[in-house]
């Protein structure tokens, strides 16, 4: 190609990239476009095209990158230089009043200034620009360490992938929370609906499973939108604005679009204002918000105020109560569990509350449902704290119909039709049929392979109950007998989704003797009480021998327990299943060191390691009878700003 018309294409390709870029930012930051979609679409595949005739020229901060690139296979690492810390909560204007007086006693002044702003529902982001182009974005993982997501973030429309004006730094970094708005939110789990799947809890689980796809084209398509709230560092080729309020205000001049929502406060009075009003708007706003973040605004007196253990002393987030809405109850569910207990689950007209739709509550146990005194047909308030399981809390008798009839115990097991037994100790009622019942087999089972316990991959809900149905599954044991014939058979299973589940069954079976006793699912027996008896006992045999007193030598194991652990392993059906289970071949390592070499000891396991995960680290420690606890140190030295 002709020097000529190599500058000639480098010419229109930079002045593609610039109309898009400065189209792009009128539409997504200013919200006043300037030009018909029509025109963006034309120039848009203008410059695609280019670019798919000299790959060459294809830069990562075109606007062509906006629509997704390269699919990735794993996402990298990034340490922060600075880390992203957390942020204290506090609940009601004492707290807040609280907070004002420790920071007044510290600096010995009263005349702050405060910034608040909407504490977004959405997950953080670190954003480094190097000569002004977007060069990293990482996620804030631990707080030291995230993921780098640079690809998908270039999806995200308010992000500037180059910052605009002439005062460029060589380097920025801009943090700020990635989120999801309402109304994409609502369609897309709408679509997800449609489409038979599961779709996403909350707008911020939204926000986080969107930013984690491998395909930034995935990514590009759930439309997530940014905010920023701090500037994090800037080179020294610049220089720093003395207040968080005239940081926010350069971002905005870099090309940001700031959260209109964020204001200056002069005291407390007025930040306590300000929390009211943003409540009173919050189910308006366009997002989702979990309370109000206030920071001293000065720089310097951030700075004097430090970081406490984890986070900041210049800043606390004002958390909103527990949203309450009002619904009908539809009906009450009893649901079996691993042990039998009956569990009434509310099924309730599906309303949104605290950021997700909710159409099931729990309603704890039978006493608790007769204390509340529900009856079918009832207006109940119902509450959602952010990630916390919804909950019945009262009815609204005012509402209730005269006809409403109270709920009666359930005489026999939903499932199975055994008797139904109330202990007179117990709030809880319960299925007699033990592992006869096929929803407790069933639960039994999925106990069995979960994540902490046997940690059997891919192994869902529908699956098993298919399995405990057809009888291919009766005990733990049976895992192991299962072949590619019996799983492809099954609905929605074809021969490759059968083998997976095979290879995951087979990966399963190197596992830690604690593991492999709480996967047992002896009544009451969690996890620590299940490391407990491995540390003590260090094998089956010595377990098999132990008397109810020598359990209860052990100080966390108490008659009850002692007593469920030595009937459960003195029952002869109990052994032959364990036998089985490990002539299938189920091991763990036998412990090389004494326990005694280790007990007691704590350690502090940091960075990453080569043979192995820091929790792998941990678990082994751990068997060996150290003490857990793992905890990060922030540097004294670190940066103050955040
Ligand atoms: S400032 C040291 N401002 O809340 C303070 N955080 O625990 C750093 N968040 O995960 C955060 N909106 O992502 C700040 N306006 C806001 C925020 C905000 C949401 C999130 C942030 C972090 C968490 C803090």
């Amino acid at each position: 190609m002709s020097v000529e018309k190599n500058n000639e294409i480098d010419e229109e390709i930079a002045s593609l990239r610039q109309k898009l870029e400065e189209y792009n930012y009128e539409y997504y930051v200013l919200d006043a476009p300037s030009v018909p979609d029509s025109e963006y679409d034309r120039l848009f595949r203008r410059l695609q095209s280019l670019e798919n005739d000299y790959p060459e020229k294809v830069s990562l901060n075109s606007p062509t990158q906006r629509v997704g690139g390269a699919v990735l296979k794993a996402f990298n690492t990034r340490a922060h230089q600075i880390p992203m810390l957390s942020i204290d909560n506090i609940f009601d204007d004492q707290g807040l009043e609280a907070f004002m007086k420790r920071i007044e006693d510290r600096l010995k002044r009263t005349d702050l200034a405060y910034v608040c702003e909407p504490k977004l529902d959405g997950l953080a982001l670190s954003l480094y620009y190097e000569k002004g182009a977007l060069s990293v974005a990482a996620t804030r993982g631990d707080g030291f360490i995230g993921e780098e997501v640079t690809q998908n973030v270039r999806t995200i429309s308010q992000i500037p992938l180059k910052l605009r004006g002439s005062n460029i730094p060589q380097i920025l970094e801009v943090r700020g929370e990635a989120y999801m708005s309402k109304a994409v939110f609502a369609e897309l789990n709408l679509k997800a609906k449609q489409k038979g799947e599961k779709g996403f809890a909350n707008p911020r689980n939204a926000a986080a499973g969107s930013l984690r796809q491998l395909d930034p084209k995935i990514t590009a398509e759930r439309k997530l939108s940014f905010y920023p709230y701090s500037l994090a560092f800037l080179s020294d080729d610049m220089v720093l604005p003395s207040n968080h309020y005239d940081s926010l205000q350069a971002l905005k001049n870099w090309g940001f679009k700031l959260n209109p929502d964020g204001a200056l406060c002069a005291d407390t009075r007025a930040c306590q204002e300000y929390y009211r009003k943003l409540l009173q708007r919050r189910s308006a706003l366009a997002y989702e918000i979990d309370g109000v973040v206030i920071k001293v605004n000065d720089r310097a007196l951030q700075t004097r105020l430090g970081i406490a253990a984890r986070a900041p002393r210049w800043a606390m987030a004002y958390k909103f109560p527990a949203e309450e809405v009002l619904t009908e109850l539809l009906g009450v569910e009893w649901q079996v569990g691993r042990t039998g207990v009956l569990t009434p689950v509310a099924r309730l007209n599906p309303v949104f509350v605290g950021g997700a739709m909710v159409s099931n509550a729990t309603l704890h146990n039978y006493d608790e449902m007769k204390r509340k005194d529900l009856r079918v047909g009832d207006t109940v308030i119902l509450r959602r704290a952010g990630d916390v399981i919804p909950e019945v809390r009262s009815v609204v008798l005012a509402a209730r119909k005269p006809e409403a009839e109270p709920f009666i115990l359930p005489e026999h097991c939903p499932s199975c039709n055994a008797e139904v037994v109330k202990v007179e100790t117990e709030a809880a009622i319960r299925c007699s049929a033990g592992l006869y019942c096929p929803a407790q087999r069933m639960q039994a089972l999925l106990h069995y392979a979960s994540r902490k316990a046997m940690n059997i991959e891919g192994l869902g809900d529908r699956l098993v109950e298919q399995l405990v149905k057809q009888d291919l599954l009766k005990s733990p044991a049976d895992f192991y007998r299962l072949d590619l014939n019996s799983l492809a058979g099954l609905d929605r299973m074809g021969v490759k989704s059968a083998d997976n589940i095979l290879t995951a069954i087979h990966n399963s079976q190197k596992t830690q003797f604690s593991k492999f006793l709480y996967a047992l699912g002896i009544r009451e027996v969690g996890e620590a009480t299940a490391k407990i008896l491995a540390q003590h006992f260090r094998s089956l045999e010595a377990l098999y021998a132990a008397t109810e007193e020598d359990l209860m030598r052990l100080n966390e194991i108490g008659p009850v327990l002692a007593a469920n652990i030595h009937i459960f392993f003195k029952q002869a059906k109990h052994r032959a299943i364990i036998q089985s289970i490990l002539e299938a071949g189920v091991e763990w390592p036998e412990p090389a060191l004494k326990a005694e070499d280790l007990q007691g000891q704590t350690f502090v396991i940091t960075g990453s390691l080569s043979s192995m995960t820091r929790e792998q680290a941990k678990e082994s420690l751990e068997a060996l009878g150290a003490k857990r606890d793992y905890f990060s140190v922030i540097p004294t030295d670190a940066p103050e700003a955040y």
